[in-house]
């Protein structure tokens, strides 16, 4: 919430300047107090004897105070401090201590807090999105589950008008393989085809893996979460709405903090409302008039790009059936239409000289997004749908020969 500050307010009195020794002037007041100090430049300027490098030092050691060049009696505008962004630090030590699952009063005598203080901390950490979790007396982190139930996007159905939504996946913001001139011309190219929403099912960082270390332009959840702000193109009434992936959760592990949550308050906290976060790993959105399932799967790629897809599609039981199945993860394009499922697997923004894009079997990755179009019946059920993979290369200009 924002909160008032208290204020430092200057003050007008009457006073009289005396020259003193040294071309130094004072200020008298009326009661006779010395209040100010004056040197005179050489050009005649007086010059306050205040230390001004002392007191920018004050201000900066006590930013809260400001100061005002008004009377008494002078009507004060409020200022509103913003809204800080949650920084991993802050809960270090709770985080730090919680690392492994211990008793409140454990964690009251090793932070040296009362356990009215300790539960405050605990709910603010939570409240800013960190994983920590209460049962009965015991506190630790829990990661994240997928969540099972609907989720409505907030976009009401239109029987009988086509219905567009893009995909963008694997986008491994951080990395120096983050193909970011093809992922702004793809949402462009989107947006132009009259898409609004774009989904993205996972890996929207590229965390902190060891063996990816050398790979990064951008290091820490911080800074990935800047680079995506600065490459995700912001289009008047286009949302992007986001899961988080293996990559996302290694920045769980490392600090506590919920990705997706995190990365969707940063765009908040700098004036973007267009990022929504739906979880990790998995969420069931409806969009558009159809049920979508956003998954971010576990393990490597068949030998069979399509046989992930199957096995997932055949574990869905009857009543939780998705239309529409985007699973991200693989970094490679594949689509299929089983048990009345549109299922696909999305292609990456992930160049293919990366640790996981070397790792694929049998090639590179597809590089790429989607737009999906469907049309929706008054009963709720999709046709025509159909599924434009927009592709990529990651050098495209082939050297001419002279003839
Ligand atoms: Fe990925
Ligand atoms: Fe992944």
């Amino acid at each position: 919430m924002p909160r008032a500050l208290p204020r430092r307010r200057s003050a007008c009195w009457p006073a009289t300047m005396v020259i003193g020794p040294a071309g130094a002037a004072v200020w008298v007041q009326p009661a006779g107090t010395v209040s100010v100090t004056v040197q005179f430049r050489p050009d005649g300027i007086p010059v306050t004897a205040v230390d001004e490098h002392r007191e920018r030092e004050k201000r900066q050691a006590a930013p809260e105070f400001v100061d005002e060049p008004t009377c008494p009696g002078e009507p004060v505008p409020p200022v509103v401090e913003p809204e800080p962004v949650p920084s991993p630090n802050r809960f270090a030590a709770l985080l730090d201590a919680t690392r492994k699952t211990r008793s409140l009063s454990d964690l009251c005598d090793a932070l040296d807090l009362a356990p009215g203080k300790l539960r405050s901390l605990i709910d603010e950490a939570r409240a800013a999105g960190y994983v920590l979790h209460v049962e009965h007396d015991q506190v630790g982190w829990r990661t994240p589950e997928p969540l099972d139930h609907v989720q409505p996007i907030g976009v009401p159905p239109v029987v009988g008008e086509r219905q567009r939504v893009g995909v963008i996946s694997d986008t491994h913001f951080g990395s120096k393989y983050c193909l970011r001139a093809q992922l702004r011309d793809c949402v462009e190219y989107l947006y132009a085809a009259g898409v609004r929403e774009i989904l993205h099912p996972g890996d929207v960082l590229d965390g902190c893996y060891r063996f990816a270390r050398y790979e990064w332009t951008h290091s820490g959840i911080e800074e990935q979460t800047r680079d995506a702000f600065e490459t995700l193109p912001a289009l008047p009434g286009l949302t992007y709405h986001i899961i988080g992936g293996n990559h996302d959760e290694t920045f769980s592990e490392a600090v506590g903090v919920d990705v997706p949550q995190y990365v969707a308050t940063y765009f908040r906290d700098h004036g973007r409302g267009d990022v929504t976060a739906y979880g990790n790993r998995g969420a069931h959105v409806k969009i558009r008039g159809a049920h979508v399932h956003l998954w971010h799967p576990r393990g490597g790629l068949a030998y069979a790009n399509s046989y992930g897809l199957q096995k997932k599609v055949e574990g869905y039981s009857p009543g939780e059936k998705p239309q529409i199945m985007l699973a991200g993860h693989w970094h490679r394009y594949c689509a299929i239409y089983e048990r009345g499922i549109h299922a696909i697997a999305c292609p990456t923004f992930h160049g293919g000289l990366s640790s996981f894009g070397k790792s694929l079997k049998g090639g590179a990755p597809s590089l790429g997004g989607l737009l999906l179009e469907w049309e929706t019946t008054e009963h709720g059920t999709i046709r025509n749908f159909a599924s434009e993979f927009r592709a990529y290369f990651e050098r495209e200009a082939p050297r001419e020969i002279a003839t």
